[in-house]
């Protein structure tokens, strides 16, 4: 069980990691942001010490990856695959029966990432994603089912 300083520590070092993956648009993710979700019993996590994390949100029998990041100099190590598979099986101890996610339609880095684990596309949300203040992008939405 995590403790109220560990929690503020990793909330820290979650929001560093994910700043210096998406940038400016990932600041809305603060660890202010970041620790009040850790600290909800439907919201998991896996981390990879200072490298990378990956955070889920259980709703009955639905979960969603609400986000995940590697540090750029530790991208493309398998670091992002082995996070994203430890999650899907923590979930899976759970009463899920389905994994839900959004990742920007120019991501391809995460949708290659999402299709390697099983995960399909499954819709589309249109200008979903504010990347400046005249530009938005299209999400898709994947989809894996955890049950045969
Ligand atoms: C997407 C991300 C999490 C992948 O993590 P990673 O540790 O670099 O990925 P891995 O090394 O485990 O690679 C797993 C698979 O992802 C895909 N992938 C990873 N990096 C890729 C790249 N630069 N280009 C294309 N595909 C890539 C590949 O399918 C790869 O499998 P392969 O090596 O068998 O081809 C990482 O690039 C990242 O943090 N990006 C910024 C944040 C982000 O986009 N998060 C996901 C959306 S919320």
């Amino acid at each position: 069980m995590c403790n109220k300083k560990k929690l503020e520590m990793l909330a820290k070092s979650f929001a560093v990691i994910h700043k210096a993956c998406f940038g400016n648009p990932g600041t809305k993710f603060s660890s202010s942001l970041i620790l009040s979700l850790i600290q909800n019993p439907n919201v998991k996590f896996i981390e990879q010490e200072q490298k990378g994390f990956c955070l889920a949100r259980l709703s009955d029998v639905e979960a969603e990856i609400i986000t995940m990041g590697i540090k750029p100099e530790f991208q493309q190590q398998g670091i992002g695959y082995s996070i994203l598979i430890r999650t899907i099986q923590l979930i899976k101890k759970t009463n899920c029966e389905k994994i839900f996610l959004e990742v920007a339609s120019d991501n391809i880095a995460g949708i290659k990432l999402y299709s390697k684990a099983g995960f399909n596309r499954c819709g589309i949300r249109k200008n979903y994603y504010q990347i400046s203040s005249d530009k938005k992008t299209d999400a898709i939405i994947m989809k894996k089912s955890l049950v045969e």
